[in-house]
């Protein structure tokens, strides 16, 4: 528990909150935990109710054992569990019309009636389908998906998973993976593509990161230094970049994770080329990068100056390139490896557009834009660029914000908390995990479906 969620549970947090007239906000099952309740999967079609099998296989891969939907059928008396689930997975991908929507719909009502705290409700669609109405269809679950998610209670959330027809099982594994257990806590109304790899059929790993190298900028603290203990936990090698002032900081991040601590301002013209001499001496490569360093410098755009644009463009993404087309130069000595991984720290504020945040909605858009950009030329090489969108996140930078106007951003989300930033962290180690070798070139909001913006 980070020490604001703990302040929020102190008897003067609850006192002020009660005051306020705010409810506690649910505490959120986290880590490689499962679901209590049992798993629940339903396989609908086109109004016959059977259809893919991929959930089926996935489910089997991970291990975990399945029940048969309980399906609202019968107008008079709705349909109901006997006990609380813990999940709902749908197989949609083989739906392609309205009545198949009604199939989601009689599967989903008894389902999110009867979900546990924390429960998760996950949608397989295909990300591509034929005419025009299966393409209206396929879109109406994301409009399904986002409702649900604002609807679900306690903890509860909702995501949907865009399969590509040449995904296999063990594609999958990985992602639904990290949406049914508690590491994608504030991963909330979400929907993100999983396309086909050839990934062995193998099942979850604990430590899948075990003897790799990775590089995390901003490490000395808050977000950065939570990625940097997560990926460790899952066998990591970091090294922690930071500014020589954060020096001490940074060495005890590294210290505490065994990894080694690297003082350097991202902006230097060869900050690539130090970081790959680093890795180099020490007879490496980098598997994965999290450029999570970032500033923000905000004024309204009236107010806003070239320093205070061009500072926040070059820390935040200007950085962020040059250090990549050193760093992923097949001649580096000391860069990325065949098969690695990048990720860029987006932020809510940077899709949605924040007020006094023109500068860094640029660079933060520009983060997504990126790595979009960079997916398709690093597929031949197996390497994935992905990005996370952080929502209100607890760290120092938010705990700086005055209470009332702290209590209305923090309960903007579907889960009425700010996320920790071992929730990012987690979303982080998903997309660096081998397995997900599938996604790339996508943005997950870890925000626990913020309500503003798009
Ligand atoms: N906290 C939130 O709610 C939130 C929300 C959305 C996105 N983010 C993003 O997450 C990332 C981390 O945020 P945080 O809240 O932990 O911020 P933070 O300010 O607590 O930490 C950022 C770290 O980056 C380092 N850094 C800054 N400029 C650097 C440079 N030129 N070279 C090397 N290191 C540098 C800082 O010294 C610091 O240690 C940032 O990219 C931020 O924009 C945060």
């Amino acid at each position: 528990m980070g020490a604001l969620e703990k302040a929020f549970y102190s008897p003067a947090g609850k006192a002020i909150s009660a005051k306020a007239g705010l409810k506690e906000p649910p505490r959120l099952r986290r880590g490689r935990t499962w679901p209590q309740g049992s798993i629940v999967l339903a396989s609908i079609g086109d109004g016959g109710f059977g259809g893919g099998t991929i959930g089926a296989e996935a489910l089997t891969l991970l291990g975990r054992a399945t029940e048969s939907p309980v399906v609202d059928d019968q107008p008079e008396t709705p349909a109901g569990y006997g006990a609380r689930i813990g999940a709902l997975v749908v197989d949609a991908t083989e739906l392609i019309s309205i009545p198949g929507l009604e199939e989601l719909r009689a599967v989903l009502r008894p389902a999110v009636r009867a979900i546990e705290p924390s429960g998760r409700i996950v949608v397989l669609a295909r990300s591509e389908q034929d005419g025009w109405e299966a393409k209206a269809v396929t879109r109406a679950l994301d409009g399904i998906n986002r409702t649900v998610g604002k609807e679900l209670r306690k903890g509860a959330t909702a995501t949907l998973l865009y399969v590509d027809a040449d995904a296999s099982p063990g594609d999958l594994v990985s992602t639904l993976g990290f949406v049914l257990q508690g590491r994608s806590a504030f991963v909330d109304g979400q929907a993100w593509r999983v396309s086909g790899a050839s990934q062995p059929a193998d099942p979850l790993d604990e430590r899948p990161l075990a003897g790799r190298t990775i590089v995390v900028t901003g490490a000395a603290r808050g977000i950065g230094a939570a990625i940097a203990r997560t990926l460790a936990r899952d066998g990591a090698r970091i090294v922690a970049v930071d500014i020589p002032p954060a020096g001490e900081s940074l060495a005890a991040v590294a210290n505490e994770v065994g990894g080694t601590a690297l003082q350097l301002d991202i902006t230097a013209v060869d900050a690539g080329a130090i970081i790959a001499a680093h890795v180099a001496t020490r007879g490496e490569k980098i598997y994965g990068i999290v450029h999570n360093a970032g500033i923000t410098r905000d004024k309204m755009l009236v107010n806003t100056d070239a320093q205070r644009w061009g500072s926040v463009l070059d820390v935040n993404l200007g950085a962020q390139i040059r250090m990549n087309e050193v760093l992923l130069d097949p001649k580096t000595e000391g860069g990325v490896m065949e098969g690695g991984r990048i990720v860029g720290i987006a932020s809510t504020s940077g899709l949605a557009g924040n007020k006094g945040q023109t500068n860094y909605a640029a660079s933060k858009a520009g983060v997504a834009g990126l790595v979009a950009a960079m997916a398709p030329d690093l597929a031949s090489r197996s390497i994935t660029a992905n990005a996370v969108a952080p929502g209100f996140i607890e760290t120092d930078m938010t705990a700086r914000i005055p209470f009332v106007q702290r209590e209305i951003f923090r309960r903007s989300n579907s889960l009425s908390q700010g996320g920790q930033p071992e929730d990012v962290a987690e979303t982080i180690g998903y997309l660096l995990d081998p397995r997900s070798q599938g996604v790339s070139g996508q943005v997950v909001r870890v925000c626990g479906q913020n309500l503003v913006g798009a």
